[in-house]
C-alpha cells in the first residue's frame, strides 16, 4: 500500500463515520459490562458450620438457652453443657439404652437425638423424677428395694425406660416387661430384679 493510499480514507475503507461507529460500540460494550458487573450478586457470606446456635431446651421443668454446635446430641447437651450427668453414655450408637430420657413422656435415645430437634417438648431426665422434696419416684424406690442394679451404670436409662414402659401399658406380664425393656442392656445382668422392680412400681405409679 502506497503512502497516498494510507492517507486516503476511501482507499483504506476507514472514515470518520467508521471511527464514530466503532467508538460508540466500544463505549456501549464497556457500559454493558459495568452494568452486568453491578448486577452480579455478591458472593454469599461464608457460613461457619461450627458456629454455635442458641438452643432452647426445657429439662425437668427448667428452661435453658445453650449455645451449641448444631451437631450436638441431646445426650452431650445434657451431660456436657447442662451438667446433668445422670443420663449415661454407653455405646453412643443407639444400642444400649443407657442414655434413655423422656420427651413429653415418651422414651427417646438421647445419643441419637439432636439437641436442636429437642426444642419444644418437655424433657425429663433421671434428675427430674424425684419429687421437689426429694421423695423418690416409685420406680426409683422399687429399684432400690429389689437390688435391681450392681454397678448402676445402666440404671438411669433402665428407670426412665421402666417408667415409660408402665405408662405405655406394656407392663402387664413378666414377658411384656422383658420385651418392652429389651432395648436397655445391663452388663451386670440384673434383669430378673428389674422385672420385679417394675412390677412393684406399677400399681404405685397408678396411685400417684
Ligand atoms: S448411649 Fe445411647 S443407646 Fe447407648
Ligand atoms: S447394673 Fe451394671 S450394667 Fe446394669
Amino acid at each position: 500500500m502506497s503512502s497516498q493510499e494510507q492517507s486516503d480514507p476511501k482507499a483504506t475503507g476507514w472514515s470518520r463515520r467508521n471511527f464514530l461507529a466503532t467508538s460508540v460500540v466500544s463505549t456501549m460494550s464497556l457500559s454493558l459490562l459495568e452494568r452486568a458487573d453491578a448486577q452480579t450478586p455478591a458472593a454469599p457470606a461464608k457460613i461457619d458450620p461450627n458456629a454455635p446456635v442458641i438452643v432452647r431446651l426445657r429439662v425437668n421443668g427448667r428452661e435453658h438457652r445453650v449455645p451449641l454446635d448444631t451437631r450436638t446430641s441431646l445426650l452431650d447437651a445434657l451431660r456436657e453443657h447442662l451438667a446433668l450427668t445422670g443420663t449415661k453414655k454407653g455405646c453412643d450408637h443407639g444400642q444400649c439404652g443407657a442414655c434413655t430420657v423422656l420427651m413429653n413422656g415418651k422414651r427417646v435415645l438421647s445419643c441419637l437425638t439432636l439437641a436442636v430437634v429437642a426444642q419444644g417438648p418437655d424433657i425429663t431426665t433421671i434428675e427430674g423424677l424425684a419429687g421437689p422434696d426429694g421423695t423418690l419416684h416409685p420406680m426409683q424406690q422399687a429399684f432400690i428395694d429389689h437390688d435391681a442394679f450392681q454397678c448402676g451404670y445402666c440404671t438411669p436409662g433402665q428407670i426412665m425406660s421402666a417408667v415409660a414402659c408402665v405408662k405405655e401399658g406394656h407392663a402387664e406380664t413378666d414377658a411384656d416387661i422383658r420385651e418392652y425393656m429389651s432395648g436397655n442392656l445391663c452388663r451386670c445382668a440384673a434383669y430378673p430384679n428389674i422385672v420385679d422392680a417394675v412390677k412393684q412400681a406399677k400399681p404405685l405409679m397408678k396411685e400417684a
